[in-house]
This record gives structure tokens, C-alpha cells and sequence, in this order.
């Protein structure tokens, strides 16, 4: 793996997965892989899970991690090319990246879109500006559009959960996941949708729903080869797992056009499922994107999903390693 950033960098989804849940029953087995290798984690945003996962996910694996809050306590940095560097911005990605290349062996990063600018978001220039400059493999701690190490946790938690097999001789059902919009008090990127979307169809292992008020669609780059449907109590019928999560309109880009209550999933509505346990990517807000019933009752697979972000990191981790040089 040279690169973390989509599930397009991934060859296998099921062997990733099974490579993470052997990390999970043995968290120190390749304890010595990452002797003598640092990766530098830098924030551009705030973060809790990612930024201690993947921390200690770099442990277990024998690598040193240091944390740069570089959006608080770095220069602000430019990434357009040919900039006239005569504003805010007080050093080029293009000479602060290739030390950071000296620095680190990885570099993992996360940074969120402006939500002002699509096609800005969408082009995704400071990832690929730090692809182009550091010399070393990059890891998306979340981008402007996804947060593969997110999705990938979670359909290592869907495996986790998957419904029993009915006995043999009686039909077996298609696996039906469902991510449905929810409200929120604010203007929230589409990552954790797109990503979740792009993981879910290149798997290819379940019908997938996803279900939004009207003007919500997101991108059908990443939602394409899903069932798509205005009505939440329909996408909801005979669920197995429902992910619920806030995301701003796309089309008329970063806005909140609804903000109904009705979206939010109770216990009333899960009754509609095949007993489905709930996602959620944390944080989250309670009674608003998800009521406490939810969150404090027995379908919530919420803190395991979150536990989980370890050992995707961890598998991830292991597999962009650049080897040692010889005799080190
Ligand atoms: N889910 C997630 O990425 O959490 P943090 O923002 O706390 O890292």
C-alpha cells in the first residue's frame, strides 16, 4: 500500500479486515514491525478517536508517533501553486512537506473541507499537495471528502455483528445495511457518508439503502450502486445494521435546508428492522442526531465501532510500513 486515502488504495477489503481482527485477539504479534520508524500525525482539526487510535495503534506495532496540532501550532500553511504568498498563509506545503519527509517514515493527516467551495473541497489539494511533497507514505486521518480509516472500522464492526445464518435447508436473507441522514445544529462535512458509501459498495457484501430528506444527495461518485430513497420508515424495513449520521446538502453545497426532528432514529423506528444495531461515528449529538433510548439501549454497537478504530489503524499501519533498509 502506497497511500492511505480511499478504499481505492486497498486491494483486498476482507483480507484488510481479517488482518485487523487478528490485531484485535493479538494487539503486540508484530510488535517489532514499526522498530525504528516514526509517523507524524497532523491536525489541521480537532480530533479524539482518530488521534489516539491511530497513536496507539502505532505502538502496538513497536513505531513512535508524534502529534502536530499544525492547525494551531504550526504556520499557516498555502497549498495553491504559484501562490503570491502576500495574505495569512507563511509557509508553502511544498517546503514545509519534503522536511516533514525527513522527519517521519508516515505521515498521516487530517484536515476538513471549508464547506464554502465544492469544487475546492472536492479536489481534495491538501492531501494530494502533501502526496506530492513529502516523499513518504500518506494516511488520511480524514480529508475534505472521506475517513477511510473510519469506514474501514466499520465494516469491521458490521463483520463483528453480521445476523446469524438460518439453519440449513431454510433460505438465507441478503445482508441490508442502511445510512440514513439526521439532523443537526450544524453545517457538517460529507466524509463520513461518502466514505461509509464507498466502502459499503466496493465491499459488495450487502443491499445497501441510504435515506436523506429532499436536496441531501451526496455525490454519486461514492453513492452510486445504492438504493436511494426519500422515505426513512421504507429504507428502515427488515434492516441489519443502520448508520446514522448528519451530513450538509452537496448540490447547493454546504447548507442546511432541514432540520425535522422526525429524522432522528428512536425506538419506535427501529422496530421496523430485523432488529438492527446502530452506527454512529461518534461524536455525536444526543437527542438531536440520536436519542439516548438509541444510544443508552441494547442495538447501539456505537463504543465497539469506535474501539474498533485501533485496529483498522493498526492493520493499516502494517501494511504501509515502508520496509527497513537492509541490516537496520
Ligand atoms: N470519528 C472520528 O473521526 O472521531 P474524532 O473526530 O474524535 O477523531
Amino acid at each position: 500500500m502506497k497511500n492511505f486515502i480511499s478504499v481505492h488504495d486497498v486491494s483486498d477489503i476482507n483480507a484488510l479486515i481479517k488482518k485487523a481482527l487478528k490485531y484485535k485477539s493479538d494487539p503486540f504479534k508484530d510488535r517489532n514491525l514499526g522498530s525504528n520508524k516514526r509517523i507524524g500525525l497532523l491536525f489541521l482539526n480537532p480530533s479524539m478517536r482518530t488521534r489516539l487510535s491511530t497513536q496507539i495503534a502505532a505502538k502496538n506495532l513497536g513505531m513512535e508517533a508524534i502529534v502536530f496540532n499544525i492547525g494551531q501550532e504550526g504556520w499557516t500553511l498555502e497549498f495553491e501553486e504559484e501562490a503570491i504568498m502576500s495574505g495569512n498563509t507563511a509557509e508553502h506545503v511544498k517546503d514545509a512537506a519534503p522536511v516533514l519527509g525527513k522527519y517521519f517514515d508516515v505521515l498521516g493527516i487530517r484536515t476538513f473541507p471549508s464547506l464554502k467551495n465544492r469544487k475546492d473541497d472536492y479536489s481534495e489539494l491538501y492531501i494530494k499537495q502533501f502526496i506530492k511533497y513529502a516523499g513518504i507514505p500518506i494516511v488520511s486521518l480524514e480529508s475534505a471528502t472521506l475517513h477511510p480509516l473510519q469506514s474501514l472500522a466499520d465494516i469491521i464492526t458490521i463483520k463483528e455483528h453480521l445476523p446469524i445464518p438460518p439453519p440449513p435447508g431454510e433460505a438465507r436473507r441478503g445482508l441490508k445495511i442502511v445510512l440514513t441522514w439526521a439532523p443537526h445544529v450544524k453545517p457538517l462535512p460529507q466524509c463520513v457518508a461518502n466514505s461509509f458509501s464507498q466502502w459499503i459498495n466496493a465491499w459488495n457484501e450487502a443491499d445497501f439503502v441510504i435515506t436523506h430528506p429532499e436536496e441531501y444527495e451526496l455525490d454519486e461518485e461514492f453513492t452510486k450502486g445504492a438504493t436511494i430513497t426519500l422515505n426513512q420508515d421504507e429504507a428502515l424495513k427488515d434492516a441489519d445494521f443502520v448508520y446514522v449520521k448528519n451530513w450538509s446538502t452537496y448540490k447547493d453545497y454546504g447548507k442546511i435546508y432541514c432540520n425535522d426532528p422526525k429524522w432522528m432514529l428512536t425506538d419506535k423506528k427501529l422496530k421496523l428492522t430485523n432488529n438492527a444495531k446502530v452506527m454512529h461515528c461518534l461524536p455525536v449529538r444526543r437527542n438531536v442526531e440520536l436519542s439516548d433510548e438509541i444510544l443508552d439501549g441494547s442495538h447501539s454497537i456505537i463504543t465497539q465501532q469506535a474501539s474498533n478504530r485501533v485496529w483498522a489503524a493498526q492493520a493499516v499501519l502494517s501494511e504501509i510500513l515502508p520496509p527497513s533498509p537492509k541490516g537496520k
